[in-house]
C-alpha cells in the first residue's frame, strides 16, 4: 500500500472480550482473535480497529482504563498483544488501538492518589474545583444516565470534573506532565507495532475546563502536538478520531487555519452516518446528496471514516427532531431500542426487517461512498441484538461462529460468558454464524467477502473525489462517481422500492470499455449507458474508466 494507506483501508473493529475465547474462561481474548486472523484476512479486512485494550474495571466496556501501559489481563499479555501484531502483519493487516486519554478510570492509581491529598503528585493531572460549579449539571453525554459533570469527592474534598460517567474523571490537558504523558503512551504502543489510533473523545480532550464555564476554550493545538509526535515516531501511524461536532468546526480538527493537514488524519462521518440513516429511512437519497454537498472539504490528506453501525448507539443527534423521529418511526419505534435521547441501540440486520436487499443497499452504500469504510464485527453476517441487555450492551454480543454450544465462541459454561449468545429468533446463532455461511457461496458473508475484493480493486473509492451525478433520476435512486488517479467508477443505488432505469449517457465520452463489476443481480449490458436498469433496492458499480497505468 501507499504512504496514505490508511484511505484504502477497510477497516474491522471488534471487542476482544466478545470475539473469541480461545481458554475456555468465557471472555474473548487475544490468542482467541489470532486464530481468527484468517478469517479476517479472507474477508479482505486490511485494518483492525481494537477497541480498549486496557486493564479496566469494565464499567464503561474498558473505556475507563487504570493502566494505559497494559493490556487487560483477561484478554493475555503483552507477549500475546506483540504476537498478534506479528501474525496480523504476516496478513497484511494493520492493528490500530483506542486511545482513551480524555479521562481515566476512577480506580487508576494516578486517580486514588490524586484525590488522597492536595500534594499528591498526581493532584493536577485532574481537573478540580473547590467551589461547586454553576455548570455542574450541563454537558453531560449521557442523558438519562449521568446527572453531572462535576462530582464532590468527599476524601479529595472537592469537586472533580467527569465529561463523561462519574467514574471517568478527565485528565487535565492544561497540565504539560499529562500531556508529556500521553506522548509517552503513544509512543509506547507505536514501538510495539500498532499503525495508529483511534481517539476517543477528540473535542474533550482538547478542552481546557474552566470551572463554571460550559463553554471552556479548546486548544487545537495540542492535536498539532500529538500529530507531530506521532509522526516523528512513526511516519505512517495514523489517527482515527472521534469528534462528532458541528460541520463548521470539522476543518479544524485536522489542521489549522493555514489549511495544512497537520492534526488529524481522519475523522468518523458522524453526519453522513445520520444523513445515511434518514436516507434509508426515507427511501430518498437527498440527505446523502445534501451531505456529499454541504460538508466541508478537507485538507489534502485528510479522510472520512463512514460507518452505519459502531460499537455506540447510532447517534441521531445532528439531525432536527423530526428527522430523529422520522429514522425512530423506521428503525427504532419501540422505546427500549432508543437510548440517551438520541439514538438507537440496534444492529443493522434487524433495523432492516433482515431484508437482504436493504442490507445489500446500504452497506453497497456506504463502502461506495467517499472515505474508508469501517465495518463492526458481526455486521458482515446480519448479526442482531439483544434488547434485554442494558444500554449498550444490547450489540455487543458474543460473535457467532458456529451451530454450537455459545456459537462457538466459547467453551465455557453458558452462566460464565463475558455476555450471553443470542440464541432465540431469527438471529439466533443456530441461524445466522460463520461456518454456515462460509459454505454457502449466496451467504451475506460471502457477499461481503465479493464486494470488499472489488472495492479493494477500485482504489479511487477511498483515495479519489466522491461526488453526486447532478442527473434527473427516478425518485429514489442516487448516482454518484468517484474520481482518482486509478480511474472512474459510477455507483447508482436505488433506494425504492420500484424498478428504475437510469440514463447516464451524458457521460458515455468519458467512457473506456465501462463494464458493472457489482450489482444486486445480472443487469443487461451498460451499452451506451442510456438505459441503465435497477431493480427496486438495486445497486450497481459501473468501471467507467480505467487510470493510465492501471
Ligand atoms: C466514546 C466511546 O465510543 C464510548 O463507547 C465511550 O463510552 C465514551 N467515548 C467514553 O470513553
Amino acid at each position: 500500500m501507499g504512504d496514505r494507506w490508511y484511505s484504502e483501508a477497510v477497516v474491522y473493529c471488534l471487542d476482544i472480550d466478545t470475539y473469541a475465547d480461545s481458554d475456555g474462561d468465557g471472555v474473548g481474548d487475544i490468542r482467541g482473535l489470532i486464530g481468527r486472523l484468517d478469517y479476517l484476512a479472507r474477508l479482505g479486512v486490511t485494518c483492525l480497529w481494537l477497541h480498549p485494550i486496557h486493564p479496566s474495571p469494565n464499567k464503561d466496556d474498558g473505556y475507563d482504563a487504570t493502566d494505559f501501559y497494559n493490556v487487560d489481563p483477561r484478554f493475555g499479555t503483552l507477549g500475546d498483544f506483540a504476537e498478534l501484531l506479528h501474525q496480523a502483519q504476516n496478513r497484511g493487516i494493520r492493528v490500530i488501538i483506542d486511545l482513551v486519554v480524555n479521562h481515566t478510570s476512577d480506580q487508576h492509581p494516578w486517580f486514588v492518589s490524586a484525590r488522597s491529598s492536595p500534594d499528591s503528585p498526581y493532584r493536577d493531572w485532574y481537573v478540580w474545583s473547590d467551589e461547586e460549579p454553576e455548570d455542574r449539571h450541563q454537558g453531560m453525554v449521557f442523558p438519562g444516565e449521568q446527572h453531572e459533570t462535576w462530582t464532590y469527592d468527599r476524601t479529595a474534598k472537592g469537586w472533580y470534573y467527569h465529561r463523561f460517567y462519574k467514574f471517568q474523571p478527565d485528565l487535565n490537558m492544561a497540565n504539560p506532565a499529562v500531556r508529556a504523558e500521553v506522548k509517552k503512551i503513544m509512543s509506547f504502543w507505536l514501538q510495539l507495532g500498532v499503525s495508529g489510533f483511534r481517539m476517543d473523545a477528540a473535542p474533550f480532550i482538547i478542552e481546557l475546563t474552566e470551572p463554571g464555564n460550559p463553554n471552556s476554550p479548546k486548544d487545537f493545538e495540542f492535536l498539532t502536538e500529538l500529530r507531530q509526535h506521532v509522526q516523528w515516531r512513526r511516519g505512517d501511524a495514523v489517527l482515527l478520531a472521534e469528534a462528532n461536532v458541528e460541520p463548521d468546526q470539522l476543518p479544524t480538527f485536522f489542521g489549522d487555519s493555514g489549511g495544512s493537514a497537520n492534526r488529524l488524519h481522519m475523522l468518523f462521518d458522524f453526519m453522513l452516518n445520520g444523513r445515511l440513516m434518514l436516507a434509508l429511512a426515507r427511501q430518498d437519497p437527498e440527505p446523502v446528496i445534501e451531505a456529499l454537498r454541504d460538508t466541508p472539504a478537507l485538507p489534502e490528506g485528510g479522510q472520512w471514516a463512514t460507518f452505519l453501525r459502531n460499537h455506540d448507539e447510532i447517534d441521531l443527534s445532528r439531525l432536527t427532531a423530526e428527522q430523529r423521529n422520522e429514522v425512530y418511526a423506521q428503525f427504532g419505534p419501540d422505546e427500549d431500542m432508543r437510548i440517551y435521547d438520541r439514538g438507537i441501540r440496534r444492529r443493522l440486520a434487524p433495523m432492516l426487517g433482515n431484508d437482504r436487499r436493504r442490507l445489500e443497499l446500504a452497506y453497497s452504500l456506504q463502502f461506495s461512498l467517499r472515505g474508508t469504510p469501517v465495518l463492526r464485527y458481526g455486521e458482515e453476517i446480519g448479526m442482531g441484538e439483544d434488547l434485554s441487555l442494558p444500554g449498550r450492551q444490547a450489540i455487543r454480543t458474543p460473535m457467532q461462529w458456529r451451530y454450537q454450544p455459545n456459537a462457538g465462541f466459547s467453551t465455557a459454561d453458558p452462566e460464565k460468558l463475558v455476555r450471553p449468545v443470542i440464541d432465540k429468533g431469527e438471529f439466533s446463532y443456530e441461524k445466522v454464524n460463520v461456518t454456515a455461511q462460509r459454505a454457502d457461496r449466496t451467504s451475506l458473508l460471502a457477499w461481503f467477502e465479493r464486494m470488499i475484493r472489488t472495492l479493494r480493486e477500485a482504489p479511487e473509492i477511498g483515495s479519489g473525489s466522491t461526488t453526486h451525478i447532478d442527473v434527473p433520476t427516478p425518485p429514489g435512486v442516487l448516482a454518484h462517481r468517484a474520481d482518482g488517479s486509478t480511474g472512474t467508477m459510477v455507483f447508482l443505488h436505488n433506494l425504492g422500492t420500484g424498478d428504475a432505469v437510469v440514463d447516464l449517457s451524458h457521460l458515455e465520452p468519458e467512457a473506456d470499455l465501462p463494464i458493472d463489476v457489482l450489482g444486486d443481480r445480472s443487469y443487461a449490458p451498460v451499452g451506451k449507458l442510456d438505459r441503465l436498469q435497477l431493480a427496486g433496492y438495486g445497486y450497481r458499480w459501473i468501471r467507467l474508466r480505467r487510470g493510465r497505468g492501471f
